[in-house]
Order: structure tokens, then sequence, then C-alpha cells
């Protein structure tokens, strides 16, 4: 099926999805001879919460995922059973501190009225077209950084300056893509001689490497210096931080287990919200009655909040359902993680009467399941906020195993709530500051890679709103 697949790659999301539509949401896909490339995949949601819930011990990522993701070391997403367990137990605590919470708060805060504002402010004053995309991964960079690291590397300010780890995260997602639609002996061979991706891949690795090593030791620094426990004011907090002190006393952590921890947050916080942030922008720019909507909602909800941008709060944000909806809505169309790949432990029988191997590697399409009727109705194509508020006018909960956006099951987003925050002010902030104004004839499709980027960015030009 190598032969079907290679000319579809350029748009392999839309390929996957009409073969599902005419397989009735399930098919194997078959490699060369001795590729040891079957692959079973699915858009079935029986299936998929029979995987990430039902049968969850069953289907971990396996050896093909540690091999394709090794870049990610022993963190969170590369990691199965104990050391899974003990990932997510540490991270799912520092998560739900309400410290740590308010800290995301304000670092999203401070880079909003320091960075973005001034930068589309600028953009606006010498007219010049910006690629909205490439200020959402810059944006969304310097916030994680801040967040995982306590450092800012200032990736977004006026003139855009080089931005070096940027792009060798960029660089490195295309190539992890890469590696899943090729025979693995053909992926390592050009490992191997260090050409092509791969050749990126190891220069990104080390460009992000040199960039995690030096905060770390520069973290560990500033701890031996202080003379008490840590007090988590702003200037000091980091995640980092937190994981070093909450060890203080226990063994000395490794470095490389920070190292290994940092760069899987990084992955999980940077390009997923540019992704939903630059797919939401393009709907909207493109959908006037949904923006004209939102921005009804903020005003309506914060009267006195007339000019320039202010902060919502937290409370603020809670009540912006109409918002709330639309981001749910292009996160269903264009989810950030647009493919997920586990394996089976021992053979199985799924939902849909396929009979699965052990060993074999499963790819479930998030792509696909926003796109199929059986889920969303005869609409489904369609950019409809209204399908996720209830006649009451709260929002309608929709099982993760349909919406998997964040994926389903003990498995799921640790981030789904920052991310919803993250994203309604930082779309609140510009929909109330500026007009957004696509450029004519940009093309806009997505991307190869793991995460749903658009192929040629998101061309715009600003003007300043006054309401
Ligand atoms: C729109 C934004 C986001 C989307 C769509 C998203 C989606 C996902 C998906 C699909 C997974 C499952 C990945 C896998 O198992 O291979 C996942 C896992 C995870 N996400 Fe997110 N994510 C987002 C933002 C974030 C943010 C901001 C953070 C934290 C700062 C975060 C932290 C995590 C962590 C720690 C996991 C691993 C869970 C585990 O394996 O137990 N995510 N996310």
């Amino acid at each position: 099926m190598l032969p079907g697949l290679l000319p579809n790659i350029p748009i392999i999301l839309d390929y996957i999805t009409w073969l599902l539509k005419h397989q009735r949401g399930a098919f194997m896909f078959e490699g060369p001879w001795l590729s040891n490339m079957s692959i079973f995949v699915t858009s079935d949601p029986m299936n998929v919460q029979h995987i990430t819930t039902t049968k969850f011990d069953n289907y971990g990522k396996g050896s093909d995922f540690r091999d394709i993701f090794e870049v990610l070391g022993d963190g969170i997403f590369r990691s199965d059973s104990q050391l899974w367990k003990y990932n997510r137990t540490i991270l799912h605590s520092i998560f739900k501190l309400p410290c740590f919470q308010l800290f995301i708060y304000k670092t999203i805060l401070k880079n909003i009225e320091t960075s973005l504002l001034p930068v589309l402010d600028h953009a606006c004053k010498i007219g010049t077209e910006v690629d909205l995309q490439d200020i959402f991964h810059r944006l969304t960079f310097d916030n994680i950084c801040s967040v995982v690291l306590g450092f800012d590397p200032g990736c977004l300010s006026i003139g855009l300056p080089e931005a070096e780890s940027v792009k060798a995260f960029t660089e490195i997602e295309d190539a992890l893509f890469y590696r899943h639609i090729m025979p693995r002996c053909l992926w390592k061979l050009l490992r191997w001689l260090q050409v092509g991706k791969e050749k990126k891949l190891k220069q990104g690795q080390e460009i992000i490497d040199q960039m995690l090593y030096e905060q770390i030791t520069t973290s560990k620094f500033k701890m031996l210096n202080q003379s008490s426990t840590l007090a988590y004011d702003d200037s000091q907090f980091s995640l980092l931080n937190v994981l070093m002190n909450n060890e203080s006393g226990k063994e000395k952590v490794d470095d490389k287990v920070l190292r290994d921890t940092a760069i899987n947050l990084i992955a999980a916080g940077k390009d997923t919200i540019s992704s939903g942030l630059t797919w939401f922008f393009w709907l909207v720019a493109t959908h006037p009655s949904v923006e004209a909507k939102i921005l009804e909602e903020v005003k309506e909800n914060l009267p006195q909040r007339k000019g320039d941008w202010k902060d919502l709060g937290v409370e603020g944000l809670g009540k912006l359902v109409y918002l709330h909806a639309a981001v749910s809505e292009a996160l269903r169309l264009y989810p950030p993680v647009p493919l997920e790949h586990k394996c089976a432990l021992k053979s199985d029988v799924l939902p849909s009467g396929h009979r699965i191997d052990a060993n074999t590697m499963i790819v479930y399409s998030l792509y696909s399941m926003g796109r199929m009727e059986e889920i969303w109705g005869e609409d489904c194509l369609k950019f409809r906020p209204e399908r996720w508020i209830s006649k009451a006018g709260g929002l309608i909960h929709v099982p993760s195993y349909k919406f998997i956006t964040f994926n389903a099951g003990p498995r799921s987003c640790l981030g789904k709530d920052i991310s919803f925050k993250e994203i309604k002010m930082i779309a609140a902030a510009i929909l109330w500051n500026f007009h957004i104004h696509l450029v004519e004839g940009h093309p806009v499709s997505p991307g190869v890679s793991i995460v749903l980027n658009m192929k040629h960015g998101l061309k715009v030009t600003v003007t300043k709103r006054s309401i």
C-alpha cells in the first residue's frame, strides 16, 4: 500500500480521512514485505474508547514509538507502565497546585501585555504583513519556557529576532513525522548517514539540549544560593524549581531527568497551543458572524473594559461561553495533535470486530474523528460553535472518546484546562484590540508534521479596533 500513500503524503491527513470513510472507520495499512510496517488505522470512537480506556493496560506506546521519539528521553510522552505512572503522578501533583496555576496565568498575561500586543501594534503602525503562526510559535515558546525553565527567551519582540530554538523544535517535529511513514530501516540508515531531515533533527536536538542544560545549571546554582526553602514568588518560580525543591532532602535530581521532563513539557505546551490559535484565527477571520458574537460576549461580560486591553481575570474568562465553544470547535476540526500512535501488547479483538495481533502498531486519527458524520452529524465539516451550546446557554459536554483532541482515558492531556485558558486569553486580547485581515490569495493548508501547523503559515495584516 506504500505506493498509494506516497503521492498523497502532502495531503496525508485528508487521505487517511477519505480511506477511513470508505472503510467504515478502520483498515490495516500494509507496507512493503519485510518493512515491518503493518499499521492498524481507525477513527471509530468505540475502538478509541477501548484502546485508551477500557483496555488501557493492553495498549502502550511500544518500542516503535520509543525508537521514533528518542529525543524525548524518559519523559512522560515516551514512557510506559511504572515510569509513566511515576512521571504522571509528579506532574499531576504540580499542575494542580493553585500557586502553579496562578503563576501560569500571570505569565501568559505578562507575555500578552509586554510582547504580543506591542508586536501587533507595531505591525499596525508600519502596515506590513505578518505571519500569525510565526507570532504564535514565538509567543507560546516564550511562555512555556518561562513556566518550565523560569527563563523567557524573548523570541516574541518587535523586529522578530532570529529564533533558533523555535525553528529547531519545528524541524524536530517534521523529522519525527517522516519517521512514521518510512520503513524503520530506511530512516535509521538516513540517521546513520546524517542526511536530510535526520541531520536537521540532530542539529535541532543539539540546540535544544544546549539551552536546556544551561538553564538547568542556572536553576541549580540559584537554588544552592538560596538560604531557606523556596518561596514561590514569581521571580523564582518554575516547574524545574518545583521539581528540584520536591526532591530536596532526598537524592539529588539528575540533570538528565530534569532535561527529559523539560523537553516533554515544552513539546506539550508550545506548538499545540500555537496550532490551536492559528486555526482558530483563520476560522474566525473567515466567519465574521462568529467574530461578531465573540466580541459581543466580551463586551457584555466586561462593560467596564473600554479601550485598551485589560486583564479579564480568571472569573471573567469563565463567563465567555461562546468563545469557549468557538475554541472547542476549532480544536475539533483542527486538532493540534492530528494522529495518535499506540502498540498492542497482547492480541485483542476491537469493538469493530477487527483482530489485532500482539505488537501491532495502531494509529487513531484525531483529525478524521473531527470530520465523521457518525460523531458530529451531517454538518460535521462546518465551523459552528453553536453545536457546543445547550438550549439553556451552557456548554455541552462531549465525551473525550468523541471529542478526542486532548486524548482520552488515563493518558489524557494534563494541560487541557491551561490550554483553554491560554487560548481564550490570547484570542480575547487580540480580537478586542485588532482586526485581523487575511492576505488575499494566501494558501491555507495543513503541513506534514506531528503537530498540525499550517504549511505556509498564516499571513495577515492587522488594523487597530476601537470598540
Ligand atoms: C491545545 C493544546 C493541547 C492539546 C490539543 C493537547 C493534546 C494532547 C494529547 C492528544 C495528548 C496525548 C499524547 C500522547 O499520549 O501521545 C496530550 C498529553 C499530554 N499533554 Fe497535552 N495538549 C495541549 C496542551 C498541553 C499543555 C499546555 C500542556 C502542559 C503545559 C500539556 C501537557 C500534556 C502532558 C503532560 C501530556 C501527557 C499525558 C500522559 O501521557 O499521561 N498539554 N496532550
